[in-house]
């Protein structure tokens, strides 16, 4: 339905100071630039106690941004900073050339990364709706219109189109998406029940969680030196002795994460909510650390996933000559790892502290199964909770293994009357 049109990369970016100064927000926007495929040619900075209503900045430094793009010869302006539909059409008009605000940038990234069904269509239906806002007028105002970075999902033919063509698209991506959402939480339903536990990584772009991933999993998820290189949660079977735990990839989040993405990246976001244990992985060599790891905890505030526990990791401890090791609270439980996960310094320790965290909350018992009761049998193998099994003339004994209230969920028995009553315990 789409056209991807031929890409204009070289870019103006635009960042200001408003207030006080932000020398973390300007790198981390030429990093989100870079990530997008753009070739930054230029920069205008400055700084303004507020914004102004026509342009966002003055009429001055509109002027001035105007100067630089036709010096340059740039396609494109990127401005840091949440611009009004009206306010990216007076700059188009003045300067123009295309102009894209910080959550259309984050947009034109989600929308090359997205792997999976699901992600697909909320990047379609979130850039439909940042769009919709601004085709009111249509684009006319734009002489030399090009595509290239924030067209890569809806492109220039979609925006000539009617208003109402777009509403159905948008209707349509909605009902998809709620198929899709049911037939994800039956899969999470069914992963709940199990008893095996979800770790989820979760962390700053770029702090190395898929490099993490890879190296703990063995997996082959995309890692690169980009931001936002995982926007779909990539999940492996990770097999730590006799523990057994689902790893879960998330996408990295970033700083003022715009409002709508988390509502449109909710569903992906959703496995972080879900895990048992998060680990906040933190790129200990970059000096922004601090800044990073409080933008994580906010977003996951957003998401409603802080009350889940946490276990810090600091990686690439190779770049700042830490030693590996698991640092612990007064109680002698984990609380933070430092490792490489590049080097592999530091995983065994990781993988030692996980296996820790949960044998305190597991529970290992000796259960009996009459020969009626093969379908709790077949439940808590399908769960992988099955340790070991004699098998009696009158049934089964089974070790089981597992977080006491799932084990307790999977070994209830239905009785006349709709009551539940747990199958004898022991040993055999
Ligand atoms: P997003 O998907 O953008 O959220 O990034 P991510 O957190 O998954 O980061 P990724 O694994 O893609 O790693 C980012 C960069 O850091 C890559 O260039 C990795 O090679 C590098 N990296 C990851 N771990 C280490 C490490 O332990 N040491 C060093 N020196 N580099 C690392």
């Amino acid at each position: 339905m789409f056209e991807r049109p031929v890409i204009d990369p070289r870019c103006v970016l635009v960042s200001l100071d408003i207030g006080a100064r932000d020398a973390a927000s300007h790198a981390e926007f030429e990093e989100l630039a870079r990530s997008a495929g753009a070739e930054v040619v230029a920069r205008v900075g400055g700084h303004r106690a507020s914004p102004e209503p026509k342009y966002f900045v003055g009429t001055g430094k509109a002027e001035e941004i105007r100067a630089v793009v036709q010096e340059a010869g740039a396609g494109l302006v990127l401005v840091n900073h949440p611009l009004s539909p009206s306010q990216e059409r007076n700059l188009e008009a003045l300067i123009q050339c295309r102009v894209l605000d910080r959550t259309g940038l984050i947009l034109d990234i989600f929308a090359q990364r997205a792997r999976s069904f699901e992600g697909k269509l909320q990047v379609e239906l979130a850039q439909l709706r940042h769009l919709a806002t601004r085709l009111v007028r249509g684009w006319s105002h734009l002489e030399r219109q090009k595509g290239g970075i924030g067209l890569r999902g809806p492109g220039e033919t979609q925006l000539e189109s009617d208003r109402r063509l777009l509403r159905a698209r948008v209707d349509q991506l909605e009902r998809r998406l709620v198929r899709v959402g049911r037939q994800r939480a039956q899969g999470r339903a069914l992963r709940q029940r199990s008893a095996v536990p979800t770790v989820a990584l979760v962390g700053y772009t770029n702090a190395g969680k898929s490099t993490l991933f890879n190296a703990l999993a063995g997996a082959t998820a995309y890692a690169a030196d980009q931001l936002f290189a995982t926007l779909d949660p990539t999940a492996r079977q990770l097999d730590l002795g006799t523990l057994r735990v689902v790893l879960v990839d998330t996408v990295g989040f970033v700083r003022d994460l715009p409002h709508e993405l988390v509502a449109a990246f909710r569903a992906t976001l959703e496995e972080t909510r879900q895990a048992d244990l998060l680990l906040q992985v933190v790129d200990a060599s970059d000096p922004e650390a601090d800044l990073q790891q409080a933008a994580v905890a906010e977003v996951l505030a957003q998401i409603e996933a802080d009350e889940i526990p946490r276990l810090m990791v600091f990686n690439k401890i190779d770049l700042v000559d830490w030693p590996a090791e698991i640092r612990r609270d007064g109680m002698g439980d984990p609380v933070a790892v430092h490792l490489s996960a590049h080097t592999g310094a530091g995983l065994e320790e990781l993988r030692s502290a996980i296996q820790q965290y949960f044998q305190g909350r597991s529970a290992c018992q000796w259960l009996h199964l009459a020969h009626a009761e093969g379908g709790i049998r077949a439940r808590l193998y399908a769960a992988g909770a099955v340790r070991a099994e004699r098998i009696e003339d009158d049934g089964w004994w089974l070790q089981v293994e597992g977080p006491p209230d799932r084990l307790a969920e999977m070994i209830r028995k239905p009785v006349d009357g709709g009551l539940a009553v747990a199958p004898a315990t022991g040993h055999p």
